[in-house]
C-alpha cells in the first residue's frame, strides 16, 4: 500500500517561513515524519514538493494512474497559495479521478479572507486544516481509513 504526499509552492521555506504561522519544522522534517507514519500503519509514503502547478498536475496524473492500477491508495496534498487560485488543480483531481486528502498547516479560516476560498475543497474526498504539520500524518491516517484495501 503506498501514499503520496505532495507539498505545493513555498513549502521548501518550512521552518524558516513565517514561523508563527507554520512553526519551525523543516519540509525535511515534515516528510520524515509522514514516513514513519507511513512505517507505523504498514504503507509506503513518498514525498515530493514543487512550486510549479504544471509539474503538481503531471504528478496528479500519474496518481490518478496509478490510483486505477492498484499501486496507490491515493495523495495527500498541501496546495499552498495555489488553493485559492488554481482551477487547473481542481480540474487535475477530478480528470484524474485520484482520492485526495486536502491539507492546510494553519487554520486558514482564522486568517485573511483570501484564504476562506478553496477550488481543491469540492474535488477533495476530506480536509484537514488548522493542525500545524501534525495535520500530515493525521490526513495520512485518514487516507488509509477511507481507502478500499486493493493497494
Ligand atoms: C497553507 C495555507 C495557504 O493559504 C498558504 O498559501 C500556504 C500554506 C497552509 O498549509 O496553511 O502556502 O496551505
Amino acid at each position: 500500500k503506498k501514499i503520496l504526499v505532495l507539498n505545493g509552492p513555498n513549502l521548501n521555506l518550512l521552518g524558516t517561513r513565517e514561523p508563527a504561522t507554520y512553526g519551525y519544522e523543516t519540509l525535511d522534517d515534515v516528510e520524515r515524519m509522514c514516513r514513519e507514519t507511513g512505517t507505523q500503519l504498514g504503507l509506503e509514503v513518498e514525498c515530493r514538493q514543487s512550486n510549479h502547478e504544471g509539474q503538481l498536475i503531471d504528478w496528479l496524473h500519474q496518481a490518478g494512474r496509478d490510483q486505477a492500477a492498484g499501486t496507490l491508495l491515493g495523495v495527500v496534498m498541501n496546495p499552498g497559495a495555489y488553493t485559492h487560485t488554481s482551477i487547473a488543480l481542481h480540474d487535475a483531481i477530478k480528470g484524474a479521478s485520484v482520492t485526495l486528502i486536502e491539507l492546510h498547516i494553519s487554520n486558514v479560516h482564522a486568517r485573511e479572507s483570501f484564504r476562506h476560498h478553496s477550488y481543491i475543497s469540492p474535488a477533495a474526498r476530506g480536509i484537514i486544516v488548522g493542525f500545524g504539520v501534525q495535520g500530515y500524518p493525521l490526513a495520512i491516517e485518514a487516507l488509509l481509513r477511507v481507502s478500499t484495501p486493493k493497494a
